[in-house]
């Protein structure tokens, strides 16, 4: 019985504090919130090391890349690292059959040999500042919903314009806590980015979509850039005349390598978290949402990869699209899994309980919260069905190629309508549009679009609610007798937009009565009037449920955090700089299973598989590990470590985030989590989440033996 009693007690200190590992912290906090935690946890750096406004600091050599990667500087020349994938475009789009970077990767020897990037930024932060009571200013209790919104907006207008006055940096303000609190982040954004380097797909996509969200991981997710400046050393357009930019700070890299439960944390820019839904909302995802969306993705990859296997040329023009729906599609099956084995709907369930008992103990605690659980039901009750609308519409309405190249068509159309519009002018648009078109077919295969749109089309009619479908949808139902195989055949051997031929014959000498063909044309009406539908009956609704939304969970992140005064809150991701701490582990994904924390070159070799895409070696690296020539860069243990695993807190977004060490050193890229684990975004589990990073000494031997470019290393600063 005392036993009892005291494991009880335990349970209450213990759910009042947070784990460790959960979290993605604001840099300017952490010295209030989280430098102690750190440091009992192993840290030997201090809060001002990472974040500091006075000094150079950490935060001076993270780099937001592009907008949705993050990226970090290694050298006092604006080298900078991040993953492969997050590359993938930039390399894709230097590559030609003559010059394929892709597969044989890159590497520039000398600085003129680096690539320039029409369009990549990287942004790095000045400073970051509370600016709640200002964006706040002039609402009180009684303004409306409506009325608030205006006000904050013309507020961050006039505050971000005041705040970069004179300067050339960018001033971006940033909700928190669904409108609790807001942060402004004032940036340097810089705007000449080249690639210096990128090993082959073979290292950097090796294990491609068999094993992309797994444990164990082989991948060599990396790729390497350089940010440029004017000769003044501020951002400016690329141009020759260009120098690479001298940070405030550059990562010291080590090679000293670690072992389990070392400190580690992850500096970068995670996208986004829903920590506060609620067990409706988490059920709305797990139950209609991801099920819609993993059925139909999962029709369209097996039809992609059949014609993948047969065809090269198809592999070339679908890698990218494959990886982008399998990416979805993946992580959405391990969230579900997540979320059931986690119990998260029934153990939100009880804490909306708790919630509920707690917001009508008192007066005014009833007056501000008494209804919000009974309102929350309210709004999700009647917005279930428009979200479940939405996804058809995306997974299998727009997902199809030709239809969101038709829609892309309609500024045409527009200008064609105007009275005003000459035939020259509507001539010289059309022109205008002939590089989009050739660009848009070299990587489109007819056939595999037919088989989706049969497939999704059918499923779209059979499986969602009639009454929120589209006219168009029921109309191809009803004339093909429901045989969407027939459809797709008929539709897609009549239409304008699946054959690069007669696009092409209709944009070089456009007429403004063309514009009728295209009106008639069986995709284009179909495409145009279920966007019609979304926009008018989904989209709209949406819009009004959110607003509503967006100020229930303001108010119920509040009053949590009201209920547990004790506990450490942290707002959900929303794509501004993060730190997030674990330490190195290993875990148990089932019964009678445990996952080592790292992997070597030794699994390279042990998943190669010449016949499988995924699986082929590359057979430089290959003789690297023949000869186990791996220069400074092996582990203390002899073996060439690749990947490894950590607790840190992690989401989309954090690709290529710097992952380091007690020392603040930098010892890994991170690009993924685990299968297991991608339930963190709604529920983070300490016994099953982790984040997956390369090994920085595997990138040193990569850039180093394999490619022959012993310059970048010579640039960075390496203690051993
Ligand atoms: N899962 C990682 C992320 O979410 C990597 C994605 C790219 N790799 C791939 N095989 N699709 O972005
Ligand atoms: N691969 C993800 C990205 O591109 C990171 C993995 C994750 O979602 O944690 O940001």
């Amino acid at each position: 019985m005392k036993k009892i009693l005291i494991s009880i007690a335990f349970l209450i200190v213990a759910q009042s504090f947070m784990r460790a590992d959960e979290g993605m912290w604001i840099p300017m906090l952490l010295k209030q919130q989280n430098e102690k935690d750190m440091r009992a946890n192993g840290m030997r750096i201090s809060a001002d090391d990472i974040y500091s406004i006075n000094n150079a600091s950490l935060k001076d050599a993270i780099v937001l890349f592009g907008r949705g990667c993050t990226g970090e500087i290694v050298s006092d020349k604006g080298l900078m690292l991040t993953n492969h994938h997050c590359g993938y475009g930039n390399i894709q789009q230097h590559s030609s059959l003559e010059f394929n970077y892709l597969e044989k990767g890159f590497w520039a020897m000398s600085l003129d040999e680096e690539l320039p990037n029409k369009g990549l930024t990287a942004t790095i932060l000045i400073r970051m500042e509370d600016v709640t009571k200002a964006v706040l200013e002039g609402i009180t209790n009684q303004t409306s919903e409506s009325e608030r919104a205006k006000i904050v907006e013309k507020n961050i207008e006039k505050i971000t314009k005041e705040a970069v006055k004179g300067t050339h940096y960018s001033a971006v303000i940033k909700p928190f806590y669904y409108g609790n609190q807001y942060f402004m982040y004032i940036n340097e954004i810089f705007k000449d980015i080249r690639l210096v380097g990128a090993p082959p797909s073979n290292i950097g996509k090796f294990g491609g979509d068999t094993d992309n969200w797994m444990w164990p991981r082989h991948t060599g997710d990396f790729s390497v850039f350089r940010i440029y400046t004017g000769p003044d050393g501020k951002p400016a357009e690329f141009s020759k005349d260009n120098i690479p930019y001298k940070p405030k700070k550059h990562l010291t890299i080590s090679t000293k390598g670690y072992k389990k439960d070392d400190f580690t944390f992850v500096f970068g820019y995670p996208g986004t978290t829903e920590q506060f839904l609620t067990s409706q909302a988490v059920a709305l995802k797990t139950v209609y949402e991801n099920p819609i969306a993993i059925q139909l993705r999962e029709e369209r990859l097996n039809i992609i990869k059949k014609h993948m296997d047969s065809d090269p040329l198809i592999r070339i023009q679908y890698a990218a699209k494959v990886a982008s729906i399998a990416n979805g599609w993946k992580k959405w099956i391990g969230e579900n899994r997540g979320i059931k084995r986690l119990n998260t709907i029934s153990e939100k369930q009880v804490l909306e309980a708790k919630f509920n008992a707690w917001a009508n103990a008192t007066p005014e605690r009833k007056a501000e919260y008494g209804n919000l659980m009974a309102d929350f039901k309210k709004v999700y009750d009647k917005a279930t069905p428009y979200y479940v609308s939405y996804k058809y519409f995306s997974e299998a309405a727009y997902s199809i190629e030709a239809v969101r190249y038709a829609l892309s068509l309609r500024s045409l159309i527009y200008l064609a309508e105007k009275k005003e519009t000459t035939e020259t002018a509507v001539k010289t648009h059309a022109q205008a549009l002939i590089d989009a078109a050739k660009s848009h077919f070299k990587g489109y295969q007819q056939v595999i679009d037919k088989e989706s749109f049969a497939v999704a089309t059918r499923i779209y009619f059979e499986n969602h609610d009639s009454q929120y479908q589209p006219q168009a949808l029921k109309d191809i139902a009803k004339k093909y007798k429901n045989n969407f195989d027939r459809a797709a055949e008929d539709i897609f051997s009549k239409s304008l937009f699946t054959s690069e031929e007669k696009m092409l014959a209709l944009l070089q000498n456009f007429k403004k009565k063309d514009v009728k063909k295209i009106k008639k044309d069986p995709i284009y009406t179909y495409a145009e009037e279920t966007i019609n539908h979304y926009r008018e009956e989904i989209y709209s609704a949406l819009m009004e449920v959110e607003e509503k939304i967006d100020h229930l969970y303001r108010l119920y992140s509040k009053g949590l955090m009201e209920m547990m005064p004790d506990k450490l809150f942290y707002p959900d991701a929303n794509m501004t700089l993060r730190v997030t701490y674990g330490k190195v582990d290993d875990y148990y994904p089932y019964d009678g299973v445990r996952y080592h924390y790292f992997t070597t070159l030794d699994g390279i070799m042990e998943k190669e598989n010449p016949d499988v895409y995924d699986y082929i070696v590359e057979p430089k690296l290959k003789e690297l590990w023949k000869a186990k020539d791996y220069g400074s860069y092996a582990d203390k243990d002899g073996s060439m470590h690749v990947v490894f695993i950590a607790s840190n807190h992690t989401t989309g977004g954090n690709s290529g985030s710097p992952v380091l060490n007690a020392d603040g050193h930098l010892i890994g890229i991170n690009f993924d989590r685990n299968w297991e684990g991608t339930m963190s975004d709604v529920q983070y589990d300490p016994d099953q989440c982790r984040n997956i990073s390369i090994d920085i000494r595997y990138c040193l031997f990569i850039i180093d033996k394999l490619a022959g470019a012993k310059h970048l290393i010579d640039e960075m600063t390496i203690v051993n």
